[in-house]
């Protein structure tokens, strides 16, 4: 557990875990603090409810909800507090995640959640969205998003394709 963290990963299970590692990761790579907890909106809802709740008192500024399925995760944060909540669709078994991106990303009016690709991109660029948030009111924090995003280009242009035989 890190100290002070500023951004709250939660997923609904921890078969989730290792495709929001690549969000902690990238969190991390920025030295952004973190916290990362298995809260369930259906099977632990009392507790996923609490934390919600409780996050912005603890200095929690964005929180990132992942889960699979009938996804109600990210919304049921969201509807208990006015951070703002990111929300990765996990891949399902029997949909691969379609069924997730379609419940994050319809939420009715009034509680928005802002939701993004399935999987490990979702995971990644909710990081990088979370990092881009923060760095509004951190110069420091900008200068390493802008050095992340001159690395990105720099590997892209450096790239050549083989020449056909
Ligand atoms: C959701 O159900 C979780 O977010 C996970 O994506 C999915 C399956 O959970 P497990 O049955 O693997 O615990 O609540």
């Amino acid at each position: 557990m890190q100290k002070n963290p500023l951004v709250g990963i939660v997923m609904g299970s921890d078969s989730d875990w290792p495709i929001l590692r690549t969000a902690a990761e990238t969190l991390k790579s920025f030295d952004l603090p973190y916290e990362a907890k298995v809260l369930s909106a259906h099977r632990s809802p009392d507790a996923a409810l609490e934390y919600a709740a409780s996050a912005a008192g603890r200095g929690i500024q964005v929180l990132i909800g992942a889960a699979g399925g009938a996804a109600h995760l990210a919304g049921v944060l969201a509807a208990k507090t006015a951070l703002p909540v990111l929300a990765v669709p996990m891949p399902s078994k029997h949909l691969q995640g379609l069924d997730s991106l379609l419940s994050m990303v319809q939420m009715p009016a009034g509680i928005p959640v802002a939701t993004f690709a399935i999987g490990e991109a979702g995971a990644t660029n909710a990081a990088l969205f979370a990092v881009a948030m923060l760095a509004l009111n951190d110069a420091k924090l900008a200068q390493k998003l802008a050095d992340f995003r001159q690395r990105q280009t720099e590997k892209v242009l450096a790239k050549t394709l083989p020449d056909l035989p």
